[in-house]
């Protein structure tokens, strides 16, 4: 049992400003890039969604997705949340155990992945439209770990089941700590707007924090979504991508009302090579090559010659050739 317990940390009463949350998402949140979020004020971040199958086969891809690096002096940062996918009790209670001996300090639940693989074996959001077996879950995971349990939902499966306050009062009933709410139905994917007034029709129906997700990517639309759902936390995902700094701009502005100017050039170069350097460290030079490729491109999203320099990404055969294309065209964009 951690001596603090992170969402007591997390909520805690006198913050300045509500949390802000890094959301998970496959295949990007890794720990180089939680770290990165972290350094530029985000509260908290939650690891990719690891495959409960997978982690109690012993699957090392799932160790790798669910594992952090030292962070401020520690062997991990305080609140290392790792999010589990599946759909049956037991090994969904196996992984979160297996979890927590592995240092993690929080463990969310995964009710929102829309993906079809996963509909298909009644994980992610498909757990929605079964609030037995979604309850089950719940209960069964908090009952095998000592830390505090959260989940994540959308809004329901499709406009004639938005179920999400039935789900969030049987997570509070099961003993579920707080619920992340994207405002989006499965059916929806990732398209249309995320509906800010039905977060906060989940909100006002739980006692527990309710953490508020969906198209947040500047600091005027976390303001206006804390205004229209009276969220206790906001989670961002893509806004973040190649924009870490959008905690601290966020912060800021839910703090003073004011806008912070975008980092400089310089800032902006080390952050880049920073964030490669421990993209290569923490997954080795030949995974690490092939990830790195996707964090560059956010990152030199809008730069002049940007798109010449992802082609070039695309060719490159290993890290070193990656690094030193980077430092070149980085430093044609500080000497310009
Ligand atoms: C590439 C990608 C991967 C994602 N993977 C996960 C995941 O593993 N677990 C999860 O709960 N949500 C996942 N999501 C959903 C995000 O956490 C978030 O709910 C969604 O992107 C809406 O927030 P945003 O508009 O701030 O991006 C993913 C989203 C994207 C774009």
């Amino acid at each position: 049992m951690p001596d603090l317990d992170p969402l007591a940390l997390l909520f805690a009463p006198g913050r300045a400003t509500v949390p802000l949350l890094l959301a998970p998402m496959a295949g990007v949140t890794d720990w180089p890039f939680r770290a990165l979020a972290l350094t530029y004020g985000a509260d908290m971040t939650v690891s990719e969604m690891v495959a409960s199958q997978a982690m109690i086969r012993h699957a090392p891809k799932s160790f790798k997705i669910a594992s952090s690096g030292p962070w401020n002096g520690s062997e991990s940062p305080a609140v290392m949340a790792v999010q589990i996918a599946g759909a049956d009790p037991a090994i969904m209670a196996e992984a979160a155990r297996m979890n927590v001996d592995r240092g993690a300090t929080m463990i969310d639940i995964n009710m929102g992945c829309p993906v079809k693989k996963m509909a298909k074996s009644h994980a992610g959001a498909a757990l929605m439209r079964d609030e037995r077996l979604a309850g089950r879950i719940m209960a069964a995971v908090v009952a095998a770990v000592p830390v505090p349990v959260t989940v994540k939902m959308r809004l329901g499966w499709d406009e004639g089941q938005r179920n999400g306050l039935a789900l969030a009062r049987i997570a509070e009933a099961s003993g579920v700590r707080a619920v992340t709410v994207h405002g989006r139905t499965r059916a929806q994917m990732y398209t249309g707007q995320a509906d800010w007034r039905a977060i906060g029709a989940i909100k006002a129906g739980v006692a527990i924090p309710v953490i508020g997700n969906g198209d947040v990517t500047t600091p005027e639309e976390a303001r206006q979504l804390l205004l229209v759902a009276g969220v206790d936390g906001i989670m961002i995902g893509r806004g973040a991508l190649g924009r870490p700094w959008l905690f601290r701009e966020v912060a800021h502005y839910l703090r003073t009302g004011e806008s912070l100017p975008g980092p400089e050039p310089a800032e902006r170069v080390r952050v880049i090579i920073d964030h490669f350097d421990h993209i290569i460290a923490f997954h080795g030079p030949e995974i690490g090559n092939r990830l790195a490729r996707k964090q560059l491109a956010w990152h030199t999203r809008g730069m002049a010659g940007g798109g010449r320099f992802r082609e070039s990404l695309n060719h490159s055969p290993d890290a070193d050739s990656t690094g030193q294309l980077l430092r070149t065209f980085l430093g044609s964009i500080i000497n310009n």
